[in-house]
């Protein structure tokens, strides 16, 4: 029975057959890989570089980076502070959601995409504190719309930051890749 199948997969029907199968699946892990890459659907498409542009800083919608654990996301009633003052906000469509939002006083359910799995630590202050800025782990938000990720946050990541941040000083080494640093 093996045997059988095993001629008629090498005669040339059958090498095309392989190849066809071979090809599905590469296919099928690429597509895979480019859904992982491409950003999520969200329920307003907010253009961050139009708001970049205006010079509205990381920090004042995301002030949570530089005082804790997660920046967090603006609510809706922070956007209308700003957009009931513009007159495009009652024509745009773009804009229909955050006007039903307010109106409803339903919470818009923004779909994150730059996360870490719950078992591991990270804090935002830490980072900021040190130095780093937004656009190292995030990447250059003034060309974007949608946010993407521009990187997995595997732990090979974390930790090849920081053992370069560690530099020479050992003690900082030992620390920044201790286990319990980032897993407790
Ligand atoms: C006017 C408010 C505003 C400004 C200014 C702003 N953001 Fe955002 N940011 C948002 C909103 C709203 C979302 C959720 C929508 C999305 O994910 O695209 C978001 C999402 C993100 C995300 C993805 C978070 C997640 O997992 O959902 C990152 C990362 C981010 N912003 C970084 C930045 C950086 C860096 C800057 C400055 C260069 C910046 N933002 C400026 C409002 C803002
Ligand atoms: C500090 C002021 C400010 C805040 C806060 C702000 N925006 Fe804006 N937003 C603007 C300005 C200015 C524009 C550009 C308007 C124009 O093109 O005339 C804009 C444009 C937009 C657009 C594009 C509209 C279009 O039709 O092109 C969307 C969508 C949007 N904002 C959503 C949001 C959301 C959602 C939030 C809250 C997370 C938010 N904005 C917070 C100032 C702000
Ligand atoms: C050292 C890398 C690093 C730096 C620097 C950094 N972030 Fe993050 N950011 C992350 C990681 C990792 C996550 C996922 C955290 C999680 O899931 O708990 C994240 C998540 C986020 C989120 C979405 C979830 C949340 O925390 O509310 C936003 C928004 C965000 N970052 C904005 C910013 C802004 C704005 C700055 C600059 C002031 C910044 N980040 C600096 C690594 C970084
Ligand atoms: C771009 C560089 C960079 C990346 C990427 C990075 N870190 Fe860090 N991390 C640092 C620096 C710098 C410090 C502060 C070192 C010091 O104490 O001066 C730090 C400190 C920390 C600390 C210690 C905080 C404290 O309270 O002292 C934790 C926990 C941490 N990082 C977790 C993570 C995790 C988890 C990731 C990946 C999701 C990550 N980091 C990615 C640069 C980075
Ligand atoms: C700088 C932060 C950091 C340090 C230090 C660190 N980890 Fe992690 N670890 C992470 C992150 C981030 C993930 C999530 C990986 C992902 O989602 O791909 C992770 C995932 C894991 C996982 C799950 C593996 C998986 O593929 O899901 C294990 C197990 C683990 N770490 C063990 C350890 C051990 C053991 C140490 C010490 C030798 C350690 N970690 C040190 C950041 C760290």
């Amino acid at each position: 029975m093996f045997k059988r199948i095993f001629e008629w997969l090498i005669q040339p029907l059958g090498l095309i057959a392989v190849g066809i199968a071979l090809l599905a699946l590469f296919s099928l892990a690429a597509y895979g890989l480019y859904a992982t890459q491409q950003p999520p659907e969200q329920p307003i498409q907010f253009p961050h570089q139009t708001h970049i542009a205006f010079g509205i800083q990381c920090l004042y919608c995301h002030p949570g980076a530089a005082k804790g654990p997660s920046a967090g996301i603006p609510s809706s009633a922070k956007c209308w502070a700003c957009h009931n003052q513009i007159a495009k906000t009652q024509t745009s469509a773009l804009l229909a959601p955050l006007k039903q939002a307010v109106e409803s006083g339903a919470p818009i359910e923004w779909v994150p995409v730059a996360i870490v799995p719950d078992f591991v630590q990270f804090n935002h202050r830490a980072h900021v504190a040190a130095g780093q800025n937004c656009e190292n782990c995030h990447g250059d938000m003034t060309k974007v719309t949608v946010a993407q990720n521009p990187q997995v946050f595997n732990m090979g990541w974390c930790l090849n930051c920081h053992v370069k941040s560690a530099d020479d000083d050992q003690e900082k080494l030992v620390k920044l890749s201790d286990c319990g640093t980032c897993h407790y």
